[in-house]
């Protein structure tokens, strides 16, 4: 059980925890959509309250290094866990470092699988070096081992990312990655580019938003469906040219062929590895290859592959049953950790990033703790750029009414419109989703001191705050041949913010500036406004009480 916090007695209402996806502090307002937008709420938080910020990229949050940017899913563990643990990332890459990987038995499975059918291993995921999802090095060494192991033929899938990494780099990893495959392809070994399209448009949908496009996938990778090309490079050139302005991660599918003959159909005997380790658009791809009674749409044909996740994605669900490296053992949640204490907590957000405040909040899990209510809103099904006000105002209702029923102790929510409208890199769209985050902040701030609480508000990770690829060394916006600013769809490196809007404690509560505070500071942050001690396997609390 958790100890009472001296310092503190608690607030007489709830704790609300508010997260504005795709929030961060830039250290400059050129290019920022969140400088650009009028967000008179915001501005006056960060004037009366007390506020700071906290890291969110890096290794504050589990990434291999400082260069590595935050992301929805290390963020939201994170503040979840209040700890830090070493994420995907950084587990892949040291099971390939010291070779653990090759010894475990879901690797050995892959290869003799492979090799007792028709001597085909598929590599399908992400195919960037953005480090969120996947990165494209464990690719390579995972082809150089299948090689080495005797394995004859290897077809990669190829998903082209340009949301994790600049927008239209897809050439950037093709063309090398297609002169090492001719490379190593001697000796009776053939590995080569089979399919591939953007990942915004087929294969990597997330919390059932869109099964179309996994449908879409599996048409593609293991149907072999979808307009033909000789090789990958002609592949994004042609697609490029069939469909002028569309960035990478909204490329149409496409399929290598040879003489009409698509050369990496997935069959029965062949082995597949998906090798994006993050979980959240990995899910639906895996279940469509695992479950004998799939029924989201129709497969046409199902092959018996031996099938394996770089990671376990869902330990609940066991999804899938074979894994390359172990997935972070994140332990005692603050959900978990609320829940024992009795308290009541309800989690909202809008689909597409319903899984962020429960499955990655809760440490990966996706069952509910004893007096956990989720609330998902239906996202819409549309480029976001054409709705950025997304369903902010409907996420705001749902918190508002959770906390007239004066039911929870905690509540937690996340507004997904920085980050997903951040992704498209459309200026003005993004400024228009950080004034919806605005305005149902406006409604919601009133309920939260009406229920005589106080709110949390920060963000998992910057993405609106840059909007163009910023030169490296004028600092100013770098810009395409014809003028234009270059548009950044990634997240950012920049901290966070965490504001404490307080109406109950008569001044006495503040938040601490320490410059080495992370995102994983909010549970313990969250246990004492409770008056509770923080549990100690969490980081320290940033409450400051006068
Ligand atoms: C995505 O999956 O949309 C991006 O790769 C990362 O975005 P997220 O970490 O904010 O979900
Ligand atoms: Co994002």
């Amino acid at each position: 059980m958790l100890q009472k916090f001296s310092a503190f007695a608690g607030v007489p209402g709830p704790v609300v925890v508010i997260v504005m996806d795709g929030y961060g502090v830039p250290k400059t307002d050129v290019g920022s959509a969140i400088a650009a937008a009028r967000k008179p709420t915001l501005d006056r938080l960060f004037a009366e309250c007390p506020s700071i910020t906290l890291r969110a990229h890096g290794t504050a949050v589990g990434m291999p290094s400082d260069e590595d940017m935050g992301n929805s899913e290390v963020g939201h563990n994170a503040i979840g866990a209040g700890q830090v643990y070493a994420q995907g990332a950084a587990l892949v890459a040291n099971a390939i470092a010291d070779g653990a990987i090759w010894q475990g038995q879901a690797w050995r499975e892959i290869v003799a699988g492979a090799k007792a059918g028709r001597g085909v291993v598929h590599f399908i995921g992400l195919f960037s070096d953005g480090n969120v999802h996947s990165h494209i090095d464990h690719l390579k060494a995972m082809v150089v081992q299948a090689r080495a192991e005797g394995v004859p033929t290897v077809r990669i899938h190829a998903l082209l990312d340009g949301r994790d990494v600049p927008e239209t780099s897809a050439l950037e990893y093709v063309v090398p990655f297609e002169a090492f495959l001719a490379e190593v392809s001697s000796g009776g070994f053939d590995a080569r580019i089979a399919s591939g399209g953007g990942r915004q448009y087929i294969t990597m949908d997330r919390y059932d938003a869109n099964w179309p496009m996994v449908e879409k996938g599996w048409r593609t990778h293991v149907l072999g469906e979808g307009p033909q090309f000789g090789n990958a490079t002609e592949a994004v050139n042609g697609l490029r040219e069939r469909n002028p302005g569309t960035i990478d991660q909204d490329l149409p599918e496409f399929v290598i062929a040879e003489g009409g003959k698509p050369i990496g159909t997935i069959e029965d005997g062949d082995a597949v590895v998906f090798f994006n380790f993050r979980g959240d658009r990995a899910i639906e791809i895996t279940r469509a290859f695992v479950e004998a009674d799939f029924d989201k749409f129709d497969r046409v044909r199902h092959p018996q592959v031996t099938y394996a996740g770089m990671l376990q994605y869902d330990g609940d669900l066991q999804l899938p049953k074979r894994f390359l490296v172990a997935p972070p053992a994140i332990k005692d949640t603050s959900g978990e950790w609320f829940s024992r204490q009795g308290l009541a907590q309800f989690a909202c957000s809008e689909t597409q990033k319903f899984g962020h405040v429960t499955y990655f909040w809760n440490g990966n899990r996706s069952g509910k703790f004893e007096g956990e209510t989720w609330q998902e809103v239906p996202s819409d099904v549309v480029p976001f750029e054409q709705r950025p006000w997304m369903k902010a105002a409907e996420i705001a209702d749902a918190m508002i009414a959770a906390l007239k029923s004066g039911q929870y102790k905690l509540l937690r929510c996340n507004f997904a419109n920085g980050d997903m409208v951040g992704h498209t890199g459309n200026f003005r769209a993004a400024t228009m989703a950080v004034e919806a985050v605005d305005l149902a902040l406006a409604r919601l701030l009133p309920a939260i001191e009406a229920a005589g609480g106080v709110a949390l508000i920060t963000a998992d990770h910057g993405n609106a705050d840059e909007m163009f690829e910023l030169d490296k060394k004028t600092k100013q916006p770098a810009t395409n041949k014809d003028g234009s600013f270059k548009a950044k769809t990634a997240h950012t490196l920049n901290p966070v913010p965490l504001i404490l809007f307080d109406k109950v404690s008569g001044g006495r509560l503040g938040l601490k500036a320490d410059s080495v505070a992370g995102l994983s500071s909010i549970a313990a942050t969250t246990a004492n406004l409770l008056g509770y001690a923080k549990h100690p396997a969490w980081d320290d609390s940033v409450l400051d009480v006068k």
